[in-house]
């Protein structure tokens, strides 16, 4: 993929639906009983990925554009599938749905591309295992394929080393089939959606500071779920608004969740223009539109419990940090490492490439802002949001950007090159 500055952005546009949100609202529409009817669903790979995994086991699911219809058959309802489960490149499938399937009265397994391969699973093994499922990593490191026999699981207290939704909402999970009640306390809250929606469905679920409890064995109803927007793909056009003079642009009905907004206070200290219009709380998720003016940005420094309300957010903030005014510093952000790809080391190398002066540190990096920058190749290690980051740098560069396989921005946003080219007309 080829990307160079055509003109400012300008005008509206409704961002694809909420990944996390999405990939909920199929494990919850197959779990519960009866009609689950989503809109503005992402109909992007990972999504896609989920309900294979659920139509493998007998759930009935129908996509029509970005409607779609789950026929439930309530907690006990899922069939044995007939071949290995493939999550393909999503973390959420893989490490949601061994929560679920720990819970099943029969065995299955799970894997995934070579990025997933290599994904840390440790994290979601471990409370498995204290809860008696037998979850084994087949190849003995720690990671997919996961082979999963469970069943008859026992209540447990888990504390979370890592402030990770997927570790959470995993022990959820097989917490709707435990015998007792589950709870998970982890060292800073992360993202709030599946207690939310959990909720939605009518499970008994109780958020008292960084721990949450779910009571076993709920009856789950199918639900109508709208999708918001979601804030890490608005994140994009956010960012590349700001960055090129002249630019307005006009995101509507974007996610705000507090537990995902922290791009949005971070932006604001380094001096973005954003105003959030038409704030919506009337669902189970807020959203507003939000009005992005191109500004003039100083450094930041980005650590501490903001760090998971921004996760996916921090290698386009690092493309914001790398062309605002003096230093901005991400911190506590070890996790960046086990993404799609280490996104320390990729961000790193990569921004060096465009003429960024950058340190790397254990947790996250340095980012020496202000000088102009260059169009370069960009490696994107097929991680959708270092190429995504790096189309916004492009606008904002001197010269052509190439990305390397640009292509894998499908994972979580199919059209984002096309919405990109839309609003630089
Ligand atoms: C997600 C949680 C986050 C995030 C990922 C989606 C989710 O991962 O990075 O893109 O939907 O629960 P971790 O739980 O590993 O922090």
């Amino acid at each position: 993929m080829i990307i160079r500055y055509a003109a400012p952005l300008r005008g509206e546009l409704a961002v694809p639906g909420d990944k996390s949100i999405s990939h909920r609202s199929i494990m919850l529409g197959a779990l519960a009983e009866g009609r689950t009817e989503v809109s503005h669903f992402l109909t992007g790979a990972d999504c896609l990925s989920t309900i294979s995994c659920f139509r493998q086991m007998g759930i009935d699911i129908s996509v029509d554009g970005t409607r779609v219809e789950v026929l439930g058959k309530g907690l006990h309802g899922l069939s044995e599938p007939s071949d290995v489960l493939d999550a393909g490149n999503s973390g959420t499938t893989v490490r949601l749905m061994s929560g679920i399937l720990a819970g099943q009265p029969f065995a299955s397994a799970i894997t995934g591309d070579d990025s997933i391969q290599k994904r840390p699973m440790k994290r979601i093994i471990e409370p498995l295992t204290q809860m008696q499922a037998s979850v084994v990593s087949l190849r003995d490191n720690g990671c997919v394929p996961l082979s999963i026999r469970g069943g008859r699981l026992c209540g447990i207290h888990y504390v979370s080393p890592v402030a990770s939704a997927q570790v959470k909402s995993c022990v959820l999970l097989a917490g709707l089939y435990a015998d007792g009640p589950v709870s998970v306390t982890e060292p800073v809250v992360s993202r709030n959606h599946s207690e939310l929606m959990l909720r939605y469905f009518g499970a008994d679920v109780v958020s008292e500071g960084t721990t949450v409890s779910v009571r076993p064995q709920p009856l789950l109803t199918g639900q109508k779920v709208q999708v918001p927007g979601d804030i890490s793909s608005a994140a994009y056009f956010i960012a590349a608004a700001l960055l090129v003079p002249g630019s307005e642009v006009l995101l509507r009905n974007v996610g705000i969740n507090p537990t995902r907004d922290g791009m949005l206070r971070i932006c604001a200290a380094m001096g973005a223009d954003i105003t959030l219009l038409n704030r919506d709380d009337s669902g189970a998720e807020p959203c507003a539109d939000l009005l992005v003016r191109s500004s003039s940005l100083k450094g930041t420094v980005i650590g501490g419990d903001i760090i998971p309300t921004l996760i996916d957010e921090l290698p386009v903030l690092a493309v914001l940090g790398a062309f605002a005014e003096g230093t901005t510093v991400i911190r506590d952000a070890a996790e960046l490492k086990v993404k799609e790809s280490d996104r320390i080391a990729v961000m790193i190398e990569n921004l060096r490439r465009i003429g960024c002066d950058v340190e790397p540190a254990d947790d996250g990096m340095i980012i020496h802002g202000g000088r102009p920058l260059h169009g370069a190749v960009i490696d994107s290690k097929k991680d959708h949001r270092v190429a995504m980051s790096f189309a916004v740098a492009a606008l904002a560069c001197d010269g052509e950007m190439e990305i390397a396989d640009g292509d894998c921005v499908r994972i979580s946003y199919p059209q984002f090159y096309e919405d990109l080219r839309q609003l630089c007309r």
